[in-house]
């Protein structure tokens, strides 16, 4: 059960307190922040509501944590990370149920998501291993007009505090993504989650505490964005920000100091599929791919290129598919489960009436329950819809007829997003050409798209983001490199 068992230090009465200096506190605000469960729509988890004083401290105790942290032995940093990784898999299911709770992610999912985050955790420590004890050495005789009197040593050094900001919809995973590259590089971390989600990490925030690592080095303060949002983001003691979620990143851009920028920002994922493309396999992989999560995810496919000779065949295979997902409760394992919030589902219907005025072919009817929207194809999009540009983060995905291959890459790139793309055909040669052409972070072949394995790079182009993620990428990120110069005397005769 949340909040009970190992965890039960970590609730005061019905509201989760928020982690700073190595323990547990109550906020002086004596406010809370409701979490709404997205298929009941009521509240049923309340975080405290911290203020900018204690947003404060928690920044300042971090500044002095990380003096220390960066003077312990890469090893041991290692070992502590891998002990929380431990940690957070042993206690699986109690993290799992909040976000089943909190965010309405179907329950195998969600054991899924506490598991691959302990499996990144433990990849940071020895990737960490790996990449910071080495450094570089060269020699100034191999820039003109040098001898050979300079010794150049570098090293990658920690940038300070780090500011994790992840998303709702993996607020466990998106949240150790920034924590471990962050901390096995010598940073401290102050996490300031999602308000759905927040009472998961918590609890993924309490393991790291069970592991003994040094107080003020990870804290999690919770809040309402009004109050502590802005405040954190344009903190002076903030050294770096890691940040997963919508077009909120480009404002913590426009306002953020002179400090690196790790941003992910969504993306309108597409689908072109070619005529000689194997058309189960794609059908498979835009349904998953689609539909995982209700569609709730940055590297979702959100819009389906397709050239005509093939599109009816394929969306008839997709709607069959489509037609056997389950709709229901998280707690159930549904494929297809509450969207987020309210007013999530809201502008999901929004693109949905769009479409249906201007003329979309509607697959299946329309259906609404609440936060609850059935799976819906859409077919004969066309680019004057909504649905051919927006992110509907939910169960429904447009399908664009094209008549040429060009066509499928011109939309792609006409798009303000760029994070990843995906082209199904068994021609190699034309996937690279495609690949080449598409401006996408990512582009899979005859997969749809995704983050993971997560030590692959990870990066968004244009409105999707700033920075390379996966685990070496932002472990790098999170560094410097410093150099150090010997400056050897210019010798007073010839060897040899
Ligand atoms: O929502 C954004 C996530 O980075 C997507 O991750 O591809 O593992 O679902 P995923």
């Amino acid at each position: 059960m949340s909040g009970s068992g190992i965890f039960a230090e970590i609730i005061d009465g019905d509201v989760f307190n928020y982690y700073a200096d190595g323990k547990w506190n109550k906020s002086s605000s004596g406010k809370f922040v409701p979490i709404i469960n997205p298929t009941t729509r009521k509240i049923h988890f309340k975080v405290q509501a911290c203020t900018q004083e204690e947003v404060n401290k928690a920044i300042e105790s971090a500044k002095i944590a990380q003096k220390l942290w960066a003077k312990t032995p890469l090893w041991k940093r290692a070992e502590l990370l891998h002990k929380a990784a431990a940690i957070l898999k042993e206690h699986k299911a109690p993290i799992a149920e909040c976000l089943v709770k909190e965010i309405a992610k179907p329950a195998k999912d969600a054991v899924t998501e506490v598991v691959r985050s302990g499996d990144l955790v433990s990849y940071c420590a020895e990737e960490g291993v790996r990449i910071l004890g080495e450094g570089k050495f060269l020699v100034s005789d191999s820039f003109p007009g040098n001898e050979r009197t300079k010794y150049c040593l570098t090293s990658k050094i920690p940038l300070g505090v780090v500011l994790a900001i992840p998303p709702f919809n993996y607020p466990v995973n998106l949240a150790v993504s920034k924590i471990g590259p962050a901390i096995i590089a010598g940073n401290s971390i102050v996490l300031k989650p999602p308000t759905q989600g927040a009472v998961a990490a918590l609890h993924m925030v309490h393991c790291f505490h069970l592991a003994g690592f040094p107080k003020g080095l990870i804290s999690c303060v919770t809040g309402k964005g009004s109050e502590i949002g802005d405040f954190l983001t344009m903190h002076p003691g903030v050294n770096c920000i890691s940040f997963t979620g919508g077009d909120t990143g480009i404002a913590i851009s426009k306002k953020s100091a002179m400090v690196p920028l790790q941003m992910e920002l969504g993306g309108k994922d597409a689908c072109i599929v070619l005529e000689d493309a194997d058309l189960d396999l794609v059908a498979a992989n835009i349904v998953k791919g689609g539909f995982s999560y209700s569609g709730q995810r940055c590297t979702a496919v959100k819009v389906a290129l397709v050239m005509e000779s093939v599109a009816e065949t394929l969306v008839k295979k997709i709607k069959d598919k489509v037609a056997k997902l389950t709709v229901g409760p998280p707690e159930d394992d549904c494929d297809i489960t509450p969207v987020i919030t309210e007013s999530s589902a809201n502008f999901i219907e929004g693109l949905v009436m769009d479409a249906k005025k201007k003329g979309a072919t509607f697959c299946q009817e329309y259906r609404r329950e609440g936060n609850l929207i059935w799976p819906l194809l859409l077919d004969n999009v066309r680019s004057d819809m909504r649905i051919s540009w927006e992110e509907p983060f939910g169960p429904v995905l447009p399908v664009i007829r094209i008549n040429s291959v060009e066509e499928g890459i011109r939309h792609c790139n006409a798009s303000n997003f760029g994070l990843q793309g995906c082209v199904f055909t068994k021609d190699i040669n034309k996937a690279m050409l495609i690949s080449d052409a598409m401006e996408t972070g990512t582009v899979q072949i005859n997969s749809a798209p995704a983050r993971g394995p997560d030590h692959f790079p990870f990066q968004g182009l244009k409105d999707s983001g700033i920075g390379s993620q996966g685990i070496t990428n932002s472990i790098n990120m999170m560094t410097k490199i410093k150099t150090t110069v010997i400056n050897l005397p210019t010798p007073s005769y010839t060897m040899g």
